[in-house]
């Protein structure tokens, strides 16, 4: 997509607010602008996915809503104090981990905190354990920078609020079934339908900024994968029978993140984590981990303030597992 101005949104609104068609006339005058201008931003509105009928007697009316991620359409929902107050939209990009990198290198970081990156698509998208994450359009793939006040051990707090979040949006917005899969893996059912990644950097023992990442296959394509990633993951829309409302579902997330970031911030770790567990699919199964190091089997009994799992193995023995890939047996 083309840059749009912030004019263009101005005229969207006057579009909006309008409750029949409004000549370019009365949205110059409304907005202070000359009406050539109104003509191109309503072309520009056009290109970014919005229907706009115009009629020379009767002017101009908005006649359905971009499709697309935008943010003029999740911030019309957001009821956030600052988590997405700032966002950044990008059509087409390698990653928004990728974006987020960037921009926190180039910038007050400071005055980034809360920002989202959102992409419609990714052609590098991230995964976890440096794996690719198949991003194409429909999708949600955002990025939230931080800059947490929080001891850096307790960094983990952020991806479990994180995956609490996602999971309860999806519970409340869509009535469907989600869990976590340790560590920061959500499913229905059988299926992943998300995935978190937190990127940190720090000096020393403080943390400079995170980026949390978010990929969520809300309308995407799951039919046009490839048959080894269908049987393993599902899409938000597949399993609730038709496209979901993006910009609603992620206005839901980023608040129901926030609540649970400022009660990190505020040192009350014990809720989230009480939270996690009661979503989670892991804790009481059997489970087949792979770590750095080895690979091992045992019961998920616990997950402790740092995110680690807590295995205990057919030894009896009790194992700690910070970072690795958990298969439930
Ligand atoms: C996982 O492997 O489960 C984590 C996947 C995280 C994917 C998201 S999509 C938005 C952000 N940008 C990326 O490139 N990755 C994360």
């Amino acid at each position: 997509m083309r840059w749009v101005p912030d004019s263009a949104f101005k005229v969207l609104e006057a579009l909006e607010r309008a409750d029949r068609p409004i000549s370019g006339e009365a949205i110059s005058k409304e907005l202070g602008i000359t009406r050539s201008a109104v003509w191109k931003h309503i072309n520009e509105l056009r290109a970014t996915g919005y229907d706009i009928s115009s009629s020379q007697k009767e002017g101009y009316r908005l006649t359905r809503t971009s499709s697309k991620l935008l943010p003029h359409e999740i911030h019309k929902k957001l009821k956030t104090q600052f988590i997405g107050k700032t966002m950044r939209y990008l059509e087409n990009t390698p990653s928004t981990i990728w974006v987020g990198k960037q921009i926190c290198a180039e910038g007050d970081v400071g005055k980034m905190h809360g920002l989202v990156i959102i992409a419609e698509e990714q052609t590098g998208g991230i995964g976890r354990m440096g794996r690719a994450w198949v991003s194409p359009s429909g999708g949600i793939w955002i990025t939230i920078v931080l800059k947490p006040r929080i001891p850096i051990d307790h960094v983990f707090m952020v991806t479990m609020a994180g995956s609490v979040a996602v999971a309860r949006a999806i519970r409340k917005e869509f009535d469907l079934g989600a869990l976590i899969k340790w560590p920061n893996d959500i499913f229905i059912g059988d299926k992943k339908v998300a995935g978190l990644l937190l990127e940190l950097s720090a000096e020393a023992d403080a943390i400079h900024h995170c980026l949390l990442g978010i990929g969520i296959d809300a309308n995407v394509p799951i039919n046009e994968f490839s048959p080894d990633l269908q049987k393993d993951i599902t899409s938000i829309s597949a399993e609730v029978g038709h496209e979901v409302d993006r910009a609603t579902f992620l206005a839901r997330i980023l608040k129901e993140f926030e609540n649970r970031y400022l009660l990190i911030e505020g040192g009350e770790y014990d809720s989230i984590i009480r939270e996690w567990k009661s979503l989670s699919s892991t804790l009481e199964h059997r489970v087949h981990i792979t770590t750095m190091k080895n690979s091992f089997e045992g019961e998920a009994i616990d997950i402790d303030e740092f995110g680690a799992l807590i295995i205990r193995k057919d030894n009896g023995k009790i194992e700690r597992v910070i970072a690795g890939d958990c298969i439930h047996c």
